[in-house]
């Protein structure tokens, strides 16, 4: 069985799904701080198998041993972990406690139940300002947040356990920017508060919610002059944590690899796409450059395809009419339901 942690999360619950296809039963465990119990009802309604289930936090060691003793756990996917960049700044212990604890407490249960097969969430702030374009996994890594700082130390953490122990194996997983969601409309991102990301943001604008978008940056040195960043489906993604998994799982060597499907594009084009897909206009005024943005930031995602036979196959319209079937059918999210 397949461990997810943060499994009620927005790319958990995706992953759950893509995994109960992949024939890989799941055990999934979550403390709802940042996501609904609803997420379970949604995932059994599509068919998945959500009877392995616990509230556990993962940075609770013995509620950890528990569910490593109750049910035989082969590999683990860990997502649990708080992801907000702003937030991280202004309460880094809070991060790296959740984070970097998190990731100890599980490596630790791991260790002591004989399981060394680990899925790690990374992502690609990691790598900070890029020196050159597109950004292979070899560029420098400057993480420019708390929350970076605490996906770069759990890599590190997790490479060290397997320097100590060899029999281990770990796929580092660094995603560039997931969008979308499931094309049911019935799961997908669903953030309390003010979105931190710009899909959220644009579909909440496309709905009524928000009056309009703000555009931070319009004479960046890109081709319509907004920032550029690397949209992934996260179908696709999930289908990245599937083939990772069997990669390790079929005795594959551990590996640090970029998600993202290498193209660049426009918060503009983004803007336009949607409204293609919605039919409903989003309204956007230009504000000043945010401290800290870069013009833009792609994957070069050729080691995943080499490695894994990975590659992404959803494009800018299917990431926009799956953002929006999903905001459409649910205004407020899961508390909606
Ligand atoms: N969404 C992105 O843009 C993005 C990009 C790169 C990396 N990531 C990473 O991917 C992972 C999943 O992200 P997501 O977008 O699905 O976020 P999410 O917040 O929707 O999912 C994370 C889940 O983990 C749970 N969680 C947090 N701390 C926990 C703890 N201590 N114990 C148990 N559960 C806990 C939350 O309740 C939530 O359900 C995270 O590790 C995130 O850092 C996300």
């Amino acid at each position: 069985m397949i461990l997810l942690t943060g499994a009620t999360g927005y790319i958990g619950s995706h992953t759950w799904l893509a995994l109960d296809a992949a024939a890989m039963p799941v055990v999934g465990i979550d403390d709802f701080s940042n996501s609904s119990p609803e997420v379970l009802r949604r995932l059994a309604a599509l068919g998945a198998d959500v009877s392995r289930f616990a509230q556990v936090d993962v940075t609770d060691r013995a509620a950890l041993a528990e569910v490593f003793e109750r049910w035989p756990i082969e590999a683990v996917v860990h997502f649990a972990a708080k992801k907000a960049v702003g937030e991280s700044v202004a309460r880094p212990l809070l991060y790296y406690a959740n984070n970097v604890g998190g990731t100890i407490a599980l490596a630790e249960t791991m260790r002591a139940h004989g399981c060394r097969r680990i899925v790690f969430s990374s992502t690609a702030t990691v790598y900070g300002q890029p020196r050159s374009l597109p950004v292979r996994e070899d560029a420098a890594l400057e993480p420019s947040s708390p929350y970076a700082s605490t996906k770069l130390m759990s890599e590190n953490i997790l490479r060290d356990v397997e320097r100590s122990d060899p029999a281990w194996r770990i796929a580092l997983l660094r995603y560039f920017n997931p969008v979308g969601a499931h094309p049911s409309g019935t799961i997908g991102e669903d953030p309390r508060g003010t979105p931190n990301n710009l899909m959220p943001f644009v579909a909440q604008v496309a709905v009524g919610k928000r009056a309009r978008l703000q555009v931070f940056g319009s004479d960046y040195e890109t081709a319509d002059g907004s920032g550029v960043r690397d949209y992934l489906h996260v179908q696709d993604l999930a289908e990245g944590h599937v083939a990772a998994l069997k990669h390790l799982l079929g005795g594959g060597d551990s590996l640090t690899l970029n998600l993202g499907t290498g193209q660049g594009v426009s918060v503009l084009e983004l803007v336009r796409a949607f409204e293609r897909a919605s039919g409903r206009p989003v309204p956007y005024e230009i504000a000043p450059r945010r401290p800290g943005d870069v013009a833009a930031y792609y994957a070069d995602p050729a080691l995943a395809e080499r490695l894994l036979g990975w590659k992404a196959r959803l494009g800018l319209d299917a990431m926009c009419a799956d953002s929006w079937r999903w905001q459409a059918a649910n205004p407020d999210g899961y508390a909606g339901s």
